[in-house]
């Protein structure tokens, strides 16, 4: 564990030993001069003394950021897509996703919009498809802004009574700048003034041109409340997997994206996690950003228990010491004590770009106790 006793932290403070026990009272931790201390407590005395402390992380041990390991092409096997559905407030996003996972989402939500990512998981003609609900942009660019790449395919819906807004011109330049195929799904082509043809003629401006028009973009006209056309947009998701075949190797240690977290009064941290490569198991000490853990139950979409997680599956896990944050990778190490290890190195480095810069004393020797 990554601690050093009182006595060590006044040496590197150049302070009494009785001076820095002096400042833990004030601070209301009684403490002797042989007592370990945490990384929080000694990062609070460095910093009760003005002096800001830098731990260097020997960056080759941080694995998890700087290890991109490549599989032997015999390893890989086919692994569902991952689809993201975007567009524009209120057309429709949330009822195409409950209409295919046939569902009620969008009456359980708060005033019907969308309080968080939701990741679902639904299977046609044998084949799977893992659909992730968005709120909207904000978190996909927070996703996209912290490196994760979730993301296979992209849905743009566009409400045929309504046209191309704001936010579906962010979706299709978010999708673009992720290099991902897009599906646009025209949705409420129910409605008495829907329009399909001039939402395909405001796009070929952003460069999404239809198939039937000489392009490259797969449109589908749906609607979600009346379930037409999903079939149609189900087979052009799978034939764009099919196309793409997006592969995984199972047969290793797992890592994903944590897609959603919050604390649960009963259950403690829970995260919604993507696994993308490999298997999780329970068990599997992990780490998620700066907070690690070891999976003590996991639950898929339909609320099932399960031992493992493959590729592509969304799964929800309890064990977390913290709670993650959305977008945050997680890994699983050979055991808790190197998971632990390197969250605490995590925690610090956050830690210390939180305090600005005073005076700077180097706190290498730190890592010789891990
Ligand atoms: P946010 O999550 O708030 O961005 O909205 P959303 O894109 O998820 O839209 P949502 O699914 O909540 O639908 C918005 C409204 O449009 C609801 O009242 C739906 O019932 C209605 N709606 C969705 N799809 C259709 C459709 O195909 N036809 C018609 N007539 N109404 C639809
Ligand atoms: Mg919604």
């Amino acid at each position: 564990r990554g601690t050093m006793t009182v006595g060590d932290l006044a040496k590197l403070l150049h302070k009494d030993a009785s001076e820095v026990i002096k400042k833990l009272i004030s601070l209301g931790v009684m403490a002797t001069i042989n007592q370990e201390l945490d990384m929080d407590t000694i990062l609070l005395i460095a910093s009760e003394f003005g002096v800001e402390v830098e731990v260097k992380i020997p960056v080759e041990e941080d694995t998890f950021e700087t290890v991109e390991e490549v599989d032997d092409e015999a390893d890989l096997t086919t692994r569902p897509p991952v689809v993201t559905i975007m567009g524009h407030v209120d057309h429709g996003k949330t009822t195409l996703l409950d209409a295919i996972r046939s569902t009620n989402v969008t009456g359980g939500e708060a005033g019907g919009i969308t309080q968080h990512i939701g990741a679902y998981q639904v299977e046609i003609n044998q084949k799977k498809i893992t659909f992730l609900d968005t709120p909207g942009h904000e978190a996909f660019t927070l996703m996209r802004a912290r490196g994760a790449q979730v993301t296979d395919i992209t849905i743009i819906v566009v409400a045929a009574d309504d046209g191309v807004m704001p936010q579906t011109v962010e979706a299709v330049n978010h999708a673009k700048a992720a290099g991902v195929p897009i599906i646009v799904a025209v949705n409420k082509i129910d409605k008495p003034d829907a329009d399909p043809d001039k939402i395909k003629q405001a796009l070929t401006e952003y460069e999404l041109v239809p198939e039937e028009w000489g392009g490259d973009t797969i449109f589908v006209n749906v609607s979600a409340k009346q379930r037409l056309g999903l079939e149609e947009l189900l087979e052009m998701i799978l034939l764009v997997a099919e196309v793409n075949d997006y592969k995984a190797n199972p047969d290793k240690r797992a890592r994903g994206t944590v897609i959603e977290a919050e604390l649960d009064k009963g259950k403690g941290p829970v995260a919604r996690v993507l696994v993308q490569h490999g298997t999780l198991k329970i068990g599997d000490a992990f780490v998620a950003g700066n907070t690690f853990g070891r999976v003590r139950a996991m639950v898929n979409d339909k609320g099932r228990r399960l031992k493992e997680a493959g590729p592509s599956t969304p799964v929800e896990i309890t064990g977390l010491t913290e709670v993650p944050l959305a977008g945050d990778p997680f890994m699983v190490f050979e055991d808790e004590r190197k998971a632990r290890a390197i969250s605490d190195r995590r925690s610090i480095k956050q830690r210390q770009s939180e305090l600005g810069a005073n005076s700077r004393v180097t706190l290498d020797d730190l890592f010789k106790h891990i």
